[in-house]
């Protein structure tokens, strides 16, 4: 018989190899634990029109749990999108093989310069947007979607001058209306 440390190790395992399934999302934005931005299920199926489908790496930045993005890494199309969190990750929905961690708030994961796409949701603060461009615009990156608090985005529509910017109330595409997307394409 297992002992109870084998038993707890090989739950672990299990959670990080097969993480949970993410809820089912419905027709209408609601709140889920762990995400801050509203989701539901056209919501997610208009993320898929704006991303670069697989194999084009997407690097969603800030992934917190995870769960956008599982839903995104889901479904008939999944996308290639690798979620990066700050140690220690509370990172729920991604395999490991989905995720990366760095060290800080103030580093950065080079990835993104393999990354055709990357993605801030709910980003706490400006400068992590700068500091990514100021590093890695000059690699692949083509697309960066920034999704957030209406309220917040007149802090952030300066990281992209030089770029051009589409920005969509969500509640037009599923979201919340308090919420916006904005598509930056260089
Ligand atoms: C407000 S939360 C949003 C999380 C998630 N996108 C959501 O919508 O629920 C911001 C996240 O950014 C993460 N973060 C902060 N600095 C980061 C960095 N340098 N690299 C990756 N993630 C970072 C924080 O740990 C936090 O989980």
């Amino acid at each position: 018989m297992a002992s109870l440390d084998d038993e707890t190790h090989r739950k672990h395992e299990k959670s990080v190899e097969e993480p949970p399934r993410p809820p089912v999302l419905t027709a209408k934005p609601a709140v889920y634990s762990g995400c801050c931005l509203g989701l539901s299920a056209p919501l997610i199926t208009h993320f898929h029109t704006l991303l670069p489908p697989s194999p084009s790496l997407v690097l969603s930045v800030g992934s917190g749990f995870g769960l956008l993005e599982a839903h995104l890494n889901a479904g008939p199309s999944p996308l290639n999108i690798v979620g990066v969190e700050v140690e220690p990750s509370p990172n729920v929905y991604l395999p490991v093989s989905s995720h990366r961690i760095v060290h800080g708030s103030r580093f950065l994961e080079p990835l993104a310069g393999e990354a055709t796409a990357w993605l801030f949701v709910y980003p706490r603060r400006v400068g992590l947007v700068q500091e990514y461009l100021a590093e890695y615009s000059e690699g692949s990156v083509e697309k960066i979607i920034w999704a957030g608090p209406k309220a917040d985005w007149d802090d952030y529509v300066g990281c992209f001058s030089g770029w051009d910017v589409i920005i969509q109330s969500t509640d037009e595409v599923g979201g919340r209306p308090w919420e916006l997307i904005a598509v930056a394409s260089k």
